[in-house]
């Protein structure tokens, strides 16, 4: 099986990073081949390393405030390693129309609620104040708009009375580590892998027809 060849973006912790690695198995139809952080003391960046992956920084205070420089100096270390999709996993800047068409339907990003509720920051906090009762995560294909492009897969979790920002994200991180490996393993030609204790009713998986 040719298996896509996929860099992971990253900028803090990891864990959906390492919820990518952890469902790569023999019938996993994508392989994490890089691992790149705009923040050179990112964990997640261990987390690579120990599971064999190349893992590297591209630290963006280096390029000040030209964030094309540093989206080219990203672009080419990415095109120089043969990289087929890029998967973005707590990757905190904001990317330019240049990234963004340069990657066109090879570019997803998951996302801590139930788009087109809540792009943005503060998910959390604000799907709480806003009285939601349903939370979750989105998998879609970056476009232009922050948040805003065409959605491959959703995880639902409740919200329940007392849910503070913290109890609500540590919900969803758990259904988001079961959603982002179905999704990449979904726009990568695959069946979807629903590792661990998965539980498919709350995935609602599909693909855009593009
Ligand atoms: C995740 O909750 C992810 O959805 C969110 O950051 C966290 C990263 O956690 N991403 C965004 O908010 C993107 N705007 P992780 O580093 O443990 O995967």
């Amino acid at each position: 099986m040719t298996r896509k060849r996929v860099a992971v973006l990253i900028s803090g912790r990891g864990s959906n990073l390492q919820a990518l690695l952890d469902a790569q198995g023999p019938l996993c139809p994508y392989e994490i081949v890089v691992v790149v952080s705009n923040n050179p003391g990112a964990a997640g960046l261990d987390r690579a390393r120990e599971a064999g992956v190349e893992a590297a920084a591209v630290d963006h205070r280096v390029f000040g405030k030209d964030r094309a420089a540093f989206e080219r100096s990203l672009d080419a270390f990415l095109r120089d390693r043969n990289v087929e999709l890029v998967a973005l996993a707590g990757f905190m800047r904001v990317l330019t129309p240049f990234f963004v068409n340069a990657w066109a339907n090879r570019l997803i990003n998951i996302h801590p609620s139930l788009l087109p509720s809540f792009p943005g920051l503060d998910t959390h906090a604000r799907a709480i104040a806003a009285g939601a009762k349903l939370g979750g995560c989105s998998v879609h294909w970056v476009t232009e708009g922050v948040d805003a492009g065409p959605i491959i897969g959703q995880a639902a979790v409740p919200i329940l009375p007392g849910d503070t920002p913290e109890s609500l994200a540590a919900r969803t991180l758990d259904a988001e580590h079961m959603l982002y490996p179905a999704c990449l393993a979904l726009v990568c030609g695959g069946a979807p892998l629903l590792p661990g204790d998965a539980q498919p009713m709350l995935v609602n998986a599909f693909v855009e027809d593009r």
